[in-house]
């Protein structure tokens, strides 16, 4: 048993989950891990690919099982794929860390990610999608997160500063 993650990021694409995430672990001096990241070494290929080739069902029960591994080996700073916490077990794994939900508006997310091929979910029509898909998920990064980050007027620096200080790190 370790100490667990420092830090727990959570929230959509483009949210800035991975910058930010980098400049929290440089901060505090520990190491940054990403989810997605584990899950593309893993596999040795592209989250697109294994969408387009097992799934998104696979992918989601890779992705269960790289939160958990991480969640139980990492100390340090972590950052979750976008959809990590629509699967209620991970939801409840997630109780009583550090997370941080890094939150966007639709139109700065469209601005951000606009119509990024290689974010799978966002393919066809960015802005519906977009609404959609935060419609759907909002109450869920809010109910895992102990601190809520807006970052629509924020650099990555201001966002890492101010999910320092909201965890009160
Ligand atoms: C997803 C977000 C992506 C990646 C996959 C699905 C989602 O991660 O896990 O494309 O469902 O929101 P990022 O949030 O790191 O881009």
């Amino acid at each position: 048993m370790t100490g667990g993650p420092l830090v727990v990021l959570v929230g959509p694409m483009g949210s800035g989950k991975s910058t930010v995430g980098a400049l929290l672990a440089e901060r505090l001096g520990a190491p940054y891990r990403d989810t997605d990241a584990d899950i593309v070494a893993a596999e040795g290929r592209e989250i697109s690919d294994i969408f387009v080739e097992d799934g998104e069902e696979r992918f989601r029960a890779l992705e269960k099982a790289a939160v958990a591994a991480a969640v139980a080996e990492h100390e340090g700073v972590l950052a979750l794929g976008g959809g990590a916490v629509l699967d209620a077990g991970t939801r409840a794994l997630l109780a009583g860390l550090p997370v941080a939900y890094l939150s966007m508006d639709v139109e700065e997310a469209v601005r951000r990610v606009g119509l990024g091929v290689a974010r799978p979910l966002l393919a066809v029509n960015p802005r519906r999608q977009w609404r959609e898909l935060m419609d759907a998920r909002r109450h869920l990064y809010e109910e895992v997160a102990r601190a809520v980050v807006a970052t629509d007027a924020r650099t990555p620096e201001e966002v890492a500063e101010a999910v320092l200080d909201a965890l009160e790190l």
